[in-house]
């Protein structure tokens, strides 16, 4: 039903795939390659709109993971790191590949890398306290730095931080618990990304890029390297390289 494109990754890439709900034809077909205990899983989910997504969420990383391994998207294996990570179990996928999920709001983004990777997306016409989130979750000169700001430009500046946060403690595996006001990014400089660690965790270089998808999300990845090291990150559309064309067109 889905192409199986075989696909190749450097030691400096990073893919980064990426589907809006909206855009992907004949949806409910993909529910073939979700294993039992997925489809379990998502028939628990209360809001159809939460059960599509988390379709979407897997078919795209079965599809995904498995054009990189050159399996079936069944047979992908999957256990969760010491902090709960996701990762490909070791003993049935010996190549080293390291990948990060994510789902907002109609938009779904997977990140595949031979390093570590982290990789978050939001909705940024989403609603919320700004300044009080920032306060609570950001650091002290990201939350002066977003007071200091017109309001106009308080969601985009808010929703840049918080992805980049989310995706620096996604790749790094820890979750929640995590300390997010223990580092911090600078966004006004020259449109770079400043990263500084308030304190003393982080044992290598990691580096960061901003994105967008269509009109209402923004997305951040974030990857593991050595000082100096290279990092080729690119942005891949997943109905577009998986999706038969016979489909297109269709809407879910
Ligand atoms: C679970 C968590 C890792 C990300 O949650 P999230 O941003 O709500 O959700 P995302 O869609 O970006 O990521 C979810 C996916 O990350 C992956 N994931 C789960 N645990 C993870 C971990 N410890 N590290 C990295 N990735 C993880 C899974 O694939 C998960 O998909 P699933 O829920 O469908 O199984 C966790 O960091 C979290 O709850 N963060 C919220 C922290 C917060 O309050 N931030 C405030 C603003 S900065």
């Amino acid at each position: 039903m889905l192409l199986q494109p075989k696909q190749q990754l450097g030691d400096d890439d990073v893919h980064v795939w990426h589907a809006l709900i909206g855009e992907v034809p004949a949806l409910h077909e993909l529910d073939a390659l979700l294993l039992p205990e997925e489809l379990a899983r998502m028939r628990c989910l209360h809001h159809a709109k939460d059960r599509d997504l988390f379709l979407l969420s897997r078919a795209v990383m079965r599809s995904v993971l498995a054009s990189y391994l050159d399996c079936d998207g069944c047979d992908i294996c999957l256990v969760g790191d010491n902090h709960g990570k996701p990762m490909l179990r070791p003993d049935r996928h010996p190549a080293e590949l390291h990948f990060n999920l994510t789902h907002s709001r109609g938009a779904v983004a997977l990140a595949v890398s031979r390093r570590e990777v982290g990789v978050d997306v939001e909705d940024r016409r989403r609603r919320v306290e700004y300044l009080a989130l920032a306060e609570r979750f950001f650091s002290p000169p990201e939350s002066e730095h977003l007071r200091r700001l017109p309001e106009r430009e308080l969601p985009e500046a808010f929703f840049a931080i918080w992805t980049l946060k989310e995706a620096f403690v996604k790749g790094l595996g820890r979750g929640i618990a995590f300390p997010l006001e223990a580092f911090a990014f600078d966004l006004d400089v020259d449109r770079l990304i400043a990263f500084r660690p308030l304190a003393d965790f982080v044992s290598r270089d990691w580096h960061f890029q901003q994105f967008t998808l269509g009109e209402r999300h923004r997305g951040a990845v974030a990857v593991a390297r050595a000082a100096g090291e290279r990092v080729r990150i690119e942005l891949r559309d997943w109905v577009s390289a998986f999706v038969p064309s016979s489909h297109a067109g269709g809407s879910a």
